[in-house]
């Protein structure tokens, strides 16, 4: 059996380490892999090499990812197709293992609807997938938040300012809910639930009241103002899977907060640090679970599904069923969370 195996999107740590689960457990069946380069443009480019069990020792621990990634949609023109098609026959492979989010995925769907065995696993540090409770890549970004927000409220005492974090998370608030959660953030702004200036005003000014001269609000980068009524963004250009580069309203929410209550307000954006280096312990773990199964869903010629976590069993799932719709917040978890606001 000669299986391609790609990540595709934007990067996550635990990338590797299904990589090297996927091989280990691949090469006991007895499957040669072929690592296809940055995503599936290395496959309209043909760019790959071998991935042998001599290339996996020491991947457990490391981020990014040894394949490389980007965000090409190879379906956005009709002669993209076609050449990846073609490629995929010159190559003879006879399944691609497909690790990615709903994007990379959604195009491993669509391979498999013309006849192409792939098989999925879920990967992206929103942890925003239909179908799984958890990706890997989230737990180690909501570690680099909370440690940010311990730091951050040292400081942010200190000075008796306000602080504005944003996180990553573009149509889920799944880092923002959960980072704030476990870094006691006094406010919590997701994608779900469009926030009103005034409200967040009205909170910090009620802290100070209460005698606590300093607040840490946490807004996930896809959160937004009611009278926006839609995401702020950096630049007007978009994807090759049409989503616009989002960021700024850490800064806009900031300059309103500090305008309307007088208080000093400061911004960081936490950005790209929260999927860089090496994964926690827990994406480690359910990296290689999902991986070593991802090998043995080839074996038995499952294809045209993805690894998920349902509980805590690894299950597998149509891809269809996994992509397509965003897997939003929990309201549950944003209402406790939202106990602690203000
Ligand atoms: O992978 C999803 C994500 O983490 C989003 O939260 C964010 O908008 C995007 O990646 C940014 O990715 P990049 O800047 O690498 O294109």
């Amino acid at each position: 059996m000669k299986v391609g195996i790609l990540t595709g999107g934007g990067d996550c740590p635990g990338l590797n380490a299904v990589i090297r689960a996927v091989v280990k457990r691949g090469a006991q069946f007895g499957f040669k892999f072929v690592g296809i380069r940055d995503g599936w443009s290395g496959l309209l480019d043909m760019s790959f090499s071998p991935v042998t069990k001599d290339m996996i020792s020491g991947l457990l621990p490391k981020g990014g990812t040894i394949l490389g990634t980007s965000r090409t949609n190879p379906f956005k023109k009709p002669e993209d197709a076609e050449r990846l098609l073609s490629n995929i026959k010159k190559l003879a492979l006879d399944c691609i293992v497909c690790i990615g989010g709903d994007d990379t995925l959604g195009v491993a769907q669509k391979l498999f609807e013309q006849g192409m065995a792939t098989v999925g696993i879920p990967k992206t540090i929103d942890n925003d997938l239909s179908a799984t409770d958890f990706t890997f890549g989230f737990d180690t970004a909501v570690s680099i938040v909370t440690e940010a927000l311990d730091r951050l409220h040292t400081t942010t005492e200190a000075h008796h300012r306000v602080m504005v974090v944003e996180v990553m998370g573009r149509h889920a608030g799944w880092i923002a809910v959960y980072g704030g959660l476990a870094g006691g953030a006094d406010m919590i702004l997701i994608p779900e639930e469009p926030f009103d200036v005034e409200e967040v005003c009205r909170v910090i000014r009620k802290r100070k009241d209460d005698g606590k001269n300093f607040s840490i609000i946490v807004a996930a980068e896809g959160a937004y103002p009611k009278e926006a009524g839609g995401v702020i963004t950096k630049e007007r250009t978009l994807d090759a899977f049409g989503h616009a580069r989002l960021g700024g309203v850490g800064e806009f929410l900031a300059q309103e907060v500090e305008k309307r209550t007088g208080i000093e307000t400061r911004y960081v954006v936490l950005g790209h640090l929260q999927r860089g280096g090496s994964p926690t312990a827990y994406d480690r773990i359910l990296a290689t679970r999902y991986g070593v199964r991802a090998a043995e869903l080839i074996n038995e010629k499952k294809f045209g599904r993805m690894v998920a976590l349902q509980g805590n069993k690894i299950v597998d799932v149509s891809l269809k069923e996994a992509t397509g719709k965003a897997k939003t917040v929990d309201m549950e978890i944003y209402r406790i969370a939202s106990v602690f606001f203000g």
